[in-house]
């Protein structure tokens, strides 16, 4: 199976790829194309030393280069999907079949998930990995993983509250966090593929919900809302990973921007698309000169305050989505900043020395501050949407 699923995606790849012609690029263009495909090199040689590395059954969480250590999870950890998505996105780049070897173990791995009710993680975890796979080589069994794991995120939908609740709490509370935005892409594609809309209805009630609620006058968004799960009434507005319950965590900041720009993709609906373009608006004037963010915009600290890699890379790949939808104008304000944050974190600051960071391709990231837990280090996600983010500035140099 491993074979035949290697050998056909091959056959696509080499047929169906039409590198851009680099004589009608400009210089500018040229030159961060060849930044672009140097990443994709450094990633790929960095992510064989991370393969290398990993325990039987586990998948890589971070690594701390003072004491050389990783932390490794198992495949119920919401970043599951990030390893695997991140070796098919090389893999398309550079063909290399170890790599796609490797994201076929792991996602065979991953596949019990689908039936994982227990968390709404399942979009990040089942569609970056199987949605990849599946795109990249189409397949049934993959569809009907993706179904599955669609209905089993599904399962999580209160109608009353009219969202898909994130984390499971005491009775009378239902938790939803910013970052579940992220999730409504895995419905929009199980209703493609199966023609059942519920999964769509599920998808645009929680954006509305979530629109309504989540977000203040500045256009900034809360972490979690936390609705009566019988009646739907908001009870409190909080923060579980950002500074305090009234500021700007950037990763959720990032995760609704993303959120909703692939909301009005889906639907086509202006209300999503402007909603995306106020989020662009709030976090482009909130950025430092260099385009990182830092850990949360209202950080104590700022200017000293610790950057999040991976707020950054999701914010660079939402943007350049984004820019397809907008007027020329505003398309290419937004276009420069992608650019400059992906050509910020394409330097030594923050990409990986070969070699170095346990194979981790990006330093920098900030997982959960208050906790004080995956401070300062290297995340699977900041990788996965590093490499999402250049193979999107790539595509629209062709
Ligand atoms: N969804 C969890 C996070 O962004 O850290």
């Amino acid at each position: 199976m491993v074979k035949l699923l290697l050998s056909g995606c091959l056959f696509f790849l080499v047929h169906a790829s039409g590198y851009p012609q680099k004589s009608k690029l400009n210089r500018a263009d040229k030159q961060f194309l060849s930044i672009i495909d140097k990443d994709f090199r450094t990633a790929a040689s960095q992510y064989a030393i991370l393969a290398k590395h990993l325990p039987p059954g586990k998948f890589p969480k971070t690594y701390f280069p003072p004491s050389g250590s990783y932390e490794f999870s198992n495949a119920s950890w919401w970043c599951s999907g990030f390893y695997p998505g991140t070796l098919l996105l090389l893999f398309e780049q550079n063909r290399d079949s170890n790599l796609y070897k490797e994201a076929l173990r792991m996602l065979s791995l991953l596949e019990p998930q689908k039936n994982n009710k227990e968390t709404h993680d399942l979009g990040f975890m089942m569609y970056c990995s199987f949605g990849n796979a599946e795109r990249l080589s189409p397949d049934p069994r993959y569809r009907d993983i993706l179904l599955s794991s669609a209905r089993s995120l599904s399962t999580r939908f209160n109608e009353k509250v009219g969202c898909i609740r994130s984390w499971n709490s005491q009775p009378g509370d239902f938790l939803v966090i910013i970052d579940n935005m992220m999730n409504l892409e895995l419905l929009f594609r199980a209703t493609k593929m199966s023609g059942d809309s519920s999964f769509y209805t599920i998808a645009v009630t929680h954006a509305n919900t979530t629109l309504k609620n989540h977000f203040r006058p500045d256009n900034s968004s809360y972490h979690v809302v936390n609705y009566n799960s019988e009646t739907g009434a908001v009870q409190k507005k909080l923060t579980a990973q950002g500074a305090n319950d009234s500021s700007a965590w950037a990763r959720g900041q990032a995760w609704g921007l993303y959120g909703y720009t692939v909301t009005y993709r889906e639907t086509k609906n202006n209300l999503y698309l402007q909603q995306a373009k106020n989020i662009a608006a709030y976090i482009l004037a909130q950025l430092p000169g260099d385009k990182i963010p830092f850990w949360d915009f209202d950080a104590p600290g700022i200017p000293h305050a610790l950057r999040d890699a991976s707020a950054a890379a999701i914010t660079a790949s939402a943007l350049i989505e984004l820019s397809g939808y907008v007027d020329n104008k505003t398309s290419k304000k937004y276009l420069s900043v992608a650019k400059a944050i992906l050509e910020k974190l394409s330097g030594p600051d923050y990409l990986a020395e070969q070699g170095s960071l346990g194979g981790f391709i990006l330093k920098h990231g900030v997982g959960h501050f208050p906790k004080n837990s995956e401070v300062d280090v290297p995340l699977t996600y900041a990788d996965y949407y590093f490499i999402e983010a250049l193979k999107r500035y790539k595509d629209l140099l062709k």
